[in-house]
């Protein structure tokens, strides 16, 4: 067939921006992209493949011709459109939560469960939430040679995970909190500063600068937080083990981009540091950085901007057979969101 037609919709948010950029410099296979967002920016002028393109409002009519269509839109937006891009003949391949968990939408990662995209009864397909992506690939590799049987993951969550208002918000606290050292050194003084000085209406439930938050998400049955589901349910079908044991702890930290997982993960198989280094080493999309003695180990500073998903201090559990503890980085934004999207984009582009 022809250059297949793609459509970005939400391309001027967070994840919408790393999506322009990853389809300006990726392999060129598309005919046109268009650009989609709400009616506040249509008509605004934005830069794909280094051509200005007018922004679209989302209509029904933005999919005419459209082959597939990608969707970086919060959750209600996607419940709404999703379905309509499909019945107009386009292949959805949605960034949302809204059809991860359901039976007949397949939930794609390109390295781990590439077969699945295939199988779309209803012209979707979920990409997953950024949290499960950023420690896929690395897992994913694990898994094929030694079986996973558990993880206990803890999260390091960046700020831009919770889309454009994240980084701005944590950037506006740390301008008002700064050039003060008297701050962060008695209960409640950072929250007056910043109610003195910032409106309250933050992404996140508590001061982000200076601050870890114990909590990514809205309210969950049992106290857990959306992520934290979200995190052992895509796994599970990601992975094809729908009895893996997971359990999560989401953290949100500030960092701006790149979100960092402490994994304790046990295998089937008798796993040791040198196997996982020589599959993790085989992984294409995957790069070591573990050499603790020399200071070697992934940070999002080191990550952020880039494609991979990085391992290091990787151990054999001291009490735990088969287990190993690992420390993941990867960009929320790329591989975490935009990347995988676009992969699964060409996946599929390839067999239309
Ligand atoms: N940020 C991450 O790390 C990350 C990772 C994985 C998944 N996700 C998911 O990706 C999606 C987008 O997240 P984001 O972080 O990019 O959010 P964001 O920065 O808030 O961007 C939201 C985008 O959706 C558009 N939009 C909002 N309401 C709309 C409407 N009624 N009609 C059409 N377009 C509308 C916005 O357009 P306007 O600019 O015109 O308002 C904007 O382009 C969400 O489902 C999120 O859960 C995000």
């Amino acid at each position: 067939m022809s250059r297949p037609n793609l459509a970005l919709i939400g391309a001027t948010g967070a994840v919408g921006t790393v999506m322009r950029d990853i389809v300006s410099t990726r392999d060129d296979i598309w005919g046109e992209i268009r650009l989609v967002a709400s009616p506040r920016s249509a008509g605004k002028t934005l830069k794909v493949r280094g051509e200005d393109v007018v922004v679209q409002a989302l209509a029904p009519e933005v999919f005419d011709g459209i082959d597939i269509a990608i969707f970086d839109v919060p959750d209600e937006v996607a419940a709404e459109w999703v379905p309509v891009a499909a019945a107009r003949g386009a292949i959805a391949i949605d960034k949302s939560g809204t059809f991860r968990m359901e039976p007949d939408v397949p939930l794609v990662v390109p390295e781990v469960n590439p077969q699945d995209a295939r199988q779309r009864p209803r012209g979707i397909i979920s990409t997953p939430n950024c949290t499960t992506l950023s420690m896929m690939a690395a897992m994913g590799a694990l898994h094929a040679v030694y079986g996973l049987k558990e993880l206990v993951v803890a999260s390091y969550q960046a700020v831009s995970g919770a889309g454009v208002a994240g980084p701005a918000r944590l950037y506006d606290e740390v301008e008002a909190l700064a050039g003060d050292r008297s701050v962060g050194q008695t209960a409640g003084d950072v929250r007056k500063v910043l109610a003195n000085k910032l409106s309250d209406d933050s992404p996140f439930p508590a001061p982000i600068a200076f601050n870890v938050v114990p909590w990514a998400g809205s309210y969950k049955d049992g106290g857990w937080a959306s992520e934290e589901v979200k995190l052992r349910n895509e796994s599970r079908k990601i992975l094809g083990i729908p009895d893996l044991k997971v359990s999560a702890t989401c953290v949100r930290v500030p960092v701006v981009t790149t979100h960092s997982l402490a994994v304790h993960a046990r295998f089937e198989r008798d796993v040791t540091v040198a196997d996982a280094h020589r599959v993790l080493e085989a992984a294409p999309t995957v790069v070591l950085m573990d050499d603790p003695a020399n200071g070697v180990y992934p940070t999002p500073l080191d990550v952020v901007g880039n494609d991979p998903t990085y391992v290091g201090r990787i151990r054999q559990a001291f009490d735990f057979p088969n287990t190993l503890d690992l420390f993941v980085c990867g960009d929320n934004l790329r591989k975490g969101a935009a990347l995988n999207a676009a992969e699964i984009a060409e996946l599929v582009a390839r067999e239309l």
